[in-house]
C-alpha cells in the first residue's frame, strides 16, 4: 500500500490579512513539502488541508471596536485570505471554516465523546467579570498598563507592545473594553484537562517519538527548537487548561446546563483539521474517506505552524486526539521561528508587516520570486530577517542572473540553430548523473525537513548548467564545430527539463513556464526523437532601486501613519455626576498676573504672583511649554484659591490656575474679558 500523508498548515484567525511572516513560518513550507511529496507519492497520496480559525476573543474583541459583528469580520478576511493563498500558489485540497456546520458539529461530537469517557473535570472557581456589561471576561477583554513596558494599552493576556505574556491580575489600572469598568471576580465554572495525567507518555513522545511503548515516530527528525520548548513546558509542570469559556462566540458546549458557556477556541481548531478533512472527502462524492487520513496507520500526519503554536499542537491536541482515542498523533511539527522585517519585529497592531494580499497587488507577476526569498530566509531553526535590499539582491543575482539566464539561453539558441527542433543524440552519462545527484540530494534536505538546503540545493542544478555553457561556449563554436554544439545543447536541455522538475516543489509558476517552452509534460523521461520547443520567454526580470525604495517608503508611512492615529486621543468620557454642595466648596476667582520667572531647573514651571483683589498669591503652574513669561504678565486668569497649598520644587504654590486644554494637549488660560475686576468670584 502506497504511503498517504495528510499535511495540515495552521489555521489563520480570521480577523486580519495574512503577512510574510505567516508565509514564511506556516504555509509556504508545508506547500513545499506537499509539493514535493506529491510528485514523489503521487497527487492521490497527500491532503493538505487548512482553513479560516474563526473564533476566540479576539475576533469578538475586533467586531466590538468596529462596531459589526464577529460573523462579518470572518466572512470578510475568510475570502481575503482564501484568495492571497491561491494566488501565492498555496495549494490546499481544502479552505475549510471553523463557522461551519459540519465543524460546530464536529467538534461537538468531539467534545461529547471525551465528556463521556471521562477526560475533563469539572472545577468552579473566580474569573474576571464586567459588573456593568453583566458578562465573564476573555483575557483579550481586559485592558490597562503593562507592567513591564508601561504601554496603556496591554490586553490582559498579552502586550503587543512589548509581547510580554501577561495574567490580567498583572495590569496596572485593569478596565474592561466592553464597559470601561474595572473587572471584579465572580464565581463560574468550567471543563478542565487536567494535563499532568498525561505528563509521562507525552513526555515519552516528544522526547524518544515513543507511543505506549512503541516507536511511533524519528524523534531526531524533529527540530530541536520545537523539543526543547515542549520539555520545558512539560518539566514546568502540565496544570489543568479549561477547554471551555463564558462567551457568546464559538462553539456552544454541547452539554444541558451549559448554557453561556462556548469551546475553548485552542480546543475547537486543531479539531477544525478532522472538519475540514471530512468537507473535503464529502465534496469528493465519499464522506466516510475522511477516516482514512485520520485513523489508518499508513497515513502520517504532519502539522506545519509558526512556534506560537508549538504547545497546542506538541501537547494538547495529542492529548485530546489519544483520550478520545481511534486517532493518528503526528509524526513530526516541524515548527518555524519568527521573521522579522527591516529590523524590527513584524506588528500588526504598529502596522510594521509586508501584506501578502498588498504584495500581490504590487507586484502581481512576482509570486515565485517571493516564494523563492522566503524559502531562501525562512527560519527553520532560528529568527531570520526579510529585507528588502536583499529581496532584490536574490531575485537578481540569483533568479535572473542564473536560473533564468540558463533557461533563456538554451531556448533561444536551440531556436536560433535548430528552429527548436531537439538535436539528435544521447545525452552524456556525466549530465545525468550530476541530475541524479543533484535530485537526490534535495530529496535528502527535503526528507530532514531543510528546505533552505533543499532550495540552495536545487538552484546548483541551475549553477551547474550555467557554468556548462559558460565554459564551452556554444556560441563560439557553432561556427568553427556545429556538430560539436548538437551534444552541447542537447546536454543544456537535458538539464533544463530536470531544472523543470525540481523547481516545481518551489517556484510552480516558474517550473509551469519552463515547462511550457520545452513543451513537456511533468513527467520527463528524455526527449522524443523530433521534439520541437517553443519561444524564448523571460522567466524573471529584474527588480529596480526604484521597487525597493517604494516598499521601504511603504513600511515607513504605515507605521508612521499609525502611530498618529494612536495618538489621537479618543473622546474623554464625562466624569461621574457630582453634588451641588461639592461644586459650592471650591473657591474660584479673577486673578491678574503681575510677574512670571522660570523655575530653576523645571522646563514646564512658570512662578507666578497673581493680584486676586485682596491679596497677591504666589503660584507655581506647569504652562512654561506654552507660554513665555513675558507673554503671561498682565493676563487676567481663573484661580481655584482654595486648593490646599503645596511645595512645588521648594516653592509653596498657593492656588491653582484653570487651563483648558484641546485635543492635541494645547493649553490655554480660562480668561474673562478684557480689564475684568482682580478678585472677581467664579461660580
Ligand atoms: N489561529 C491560530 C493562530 O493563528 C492557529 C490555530 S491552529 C489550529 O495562531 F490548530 F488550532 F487550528
Ligand atoms: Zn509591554
Amino acid at each position: 500500500m502506497p504511503k498517504r500523508h495528510l499535511i495540515t498548515s495552521a489555521l489563520p484567525y480570521a480577523n486580519g490579512p495574512l503577512h510574510i511572516g505567516h508565509i514564511a513560518g506556516a504555509y509556504l513550507p508545508a506547500d513545499i513539502y506537499v509539493r514535493y511529496l506529491r510528485a514523489k507519492h503521487g497527487h492521490e497520496n497527500v491532503l493538505f488541508v487548512c482553513g479560516s480559525d474563526e473564533h476566540g476573543a479576539a475576533i469578538s474583541m475586533k467586531a466590538i471596536k468596529e462596531g459589526t459583528t464577529p460573523k462579518e469580520i470572518v466572512d470578510r478576511f475568510h475570502d481575503i485570505n482564501k484568495s492571497a493563498f491561491r494566488n501565492f500558489g498555496i495549494d490546499f485540497d481544502i479552505y475549510h471554516r471553523t463557522s461551519s456546520e459540519l465543524h460546530h458539529q464536529t467538534s461537538q461530537d468531539f467534545f461529547l465523546k471525551l465528556h463521556e469517557k471521562g477526560a475533563f473535570k469539572k472545577v468552579v472557581n473566580e474569573q474576571m467579570y464586567d459588573p456593568e456589561a453583566k458578562q465573564f471576561l476573555a483575557d483579550r477583554f481586559i485592558m490597562g498598563t503593562c507592567p513591564n513596558c508601561g504601554h496603556d494599552q496591554a490586553y490582559g493576556d498579552q502586550c503587543e507592545n512589548c509581547g510580554k505574556t501577561l495574567s490580567p491580575a498583572e495590569l496596572i489600572n485593569p478596565h474592561s473594553t466592553l464597559s470601561g469598568a474595572k473587572p471584579e471576580l465572580k464565581e463560574t465554572w468550567h471543563f478542565y484537562l487536567p494535563m499532568g495525567d498525561h505528563a509521562e507518555w507525552i513526555e515519552a513522545f516528544i522526547k524518544d517519538g515513543k507511543l505506549d511503548g512503541d516507536a511511533h515516530h524519528d524523534a531526531n527528525l524533529w527540530k530541536k527548537h520545537v523539543v526543547g520548548q515542549c520539555l520545558s513546558w512539560i518539566q514546568g509542570g502540565l496544570n489543568d487548561r479549561a477547554m471551555t469559556r463564558d462567551l457568546d462566540w464559538g462553539v456552544p458546549v454541547p452539554i444541558e446546563g451549559t448554557e453561556g458557556k462556548v469551546l475553548y477556541v485552542w480546543l475547537d481548531a486543531p479539531i477544525g483539521y478532522i472538519s475540514a478533512t471530512k468537507q473535503w472527502a464529502k465534496d469528493q462524492g465519499n464522506e466516510q474517506d475522511w477516516e482514512r487520513w485520520w485513523k489508518d496507520a499508513d497515513t502520517d500526519m504532519i502539522h506545519f505552524i509558526g512556534k506560537d503554536n508549538i504547545v497546542f499542537h506538541c501537547i494538547i491536541f495529542p492529548i485530546l486526539l489519544k483520550s478520545h482515542g481511534g486517532f493518528n498523533l503526528p509524526i513530526n511539527v516541524p515548527a518555524n521561528e519568527f521573521l522579522n522585517l527591516e529590523g524590527d519585529k513584524i506588528s500588526t497592531s504598529r502596522n510594521h508587516a509586508v501584506w501578502l494580499h498588498e504584495y500581490l497587488e504590487d507586484f502581481p507577476e512576482r509570486t515565485d520570486e517571493l516564494r523563492y526569498v522566503l524559502a531562501s530566509i525562512a527560519p527553520e531553526s532560528k529568527d531570520s530577517e526579510f529585507i528588502w535590499k536583499d529581496f532584490q539582491a536574490r531575485v537578481n543575482n540569483e533568479l535572473v542572473a542564473i536560473l533564468g539566464n540558463f533557461i533563456n539561453r538554451v531556448v533561444v539558441l536551440t531556436n536560433k540553430y535548430y528552429q527548436g527542433a531537439i538535436p539528435e543524440g544521447s545525452v552524456d552519462d556525466e549530465i545525468k548523473d550530476q541530475c541524479e545527484k543533484i535530485k537526490a540530494a534535495v530529496g535528502a534536505h527535503m526528507d530532514a525537513f531543510k528546505f533552505r538546503d533543499a532550495l540552495a540545493e536545487a538552484m546548483n542544478l541551475a549553477r551547474y548548467g550555467n557554468k556548462y555553457l559558460a565554459d564551452l561556449e556554444p556560441w563560439k563554436l557553432q561556427k568553427t564545430d556545429p556538430e560539436a554544439v548538437k551534444g552541447i545543447m542537447l546536454n543544456a536541455l537535458h538539464i533544463s527539463a530536470e531544472l523543470a522538475n525540481v523547481s516545481d516543489t518551489f517556484l510552480p509558476a516558474t517550473a509551469d513556464r519552463i515547462r511550457e517552452m520545452l513543451r513537456i509534460d511533468k513527467v520527463f523521461r528524455g526527449f522524443l526523437e523530433g521534439h520541437e520547443i517553443g519561444a524564448a520567454k523571460l522567466l524573471f526580470t529584474k527588480v529596480e532601486d526604484a521597487d525597493v525604495e517604494q516598499q521601504v517608503n511603504k513600511l515607513e508611512a504605515a507605521k508612521a501613519a499609525k502611530q498618529q492615529a494612536e495618538e489621537e486621543p479618543e473622546a474623554r468620557p464625562f466624569k461621574d455626576n457630582i453634588a451641588f454642595d461639592d461644586f459650592t466648596k471650591m473657591d474660584m476667582r479673577i486673578g491678574t498676573i503681575k510677574t512670571a520667572e522660570k523655575v530653576k531647573k523645571a522646563d514646564r514651571l512658570l512662578q507666578l504672583s497673581v493680584d486676586l483683589g485682596s491679596e497677591v498669591r504666589t503660584i507655581v503652574s506647569g504652562i512654561a511649554e506654552h507660554y513665555t513669561t513675558e507673554e503671561v504678565i498682565g493676563r487676567q486668569v481663573t484661580v481655584l484659591t482654595n486648593l490646599e497649598p503645596r511645595k512645588i520644587k521648594g516653592i509653596e504654590s498657593q492656588g491653582m490656575i484653570l487651563m483648558a486644554e484641546d485635543s492635541s494637549g494645547k493649553l490655554a488660560f480660562v480668561s474673562p474679558p478684557k480689564d475684568f475686576e482682580s478678585g472677581a468670584e467664579v461660580r
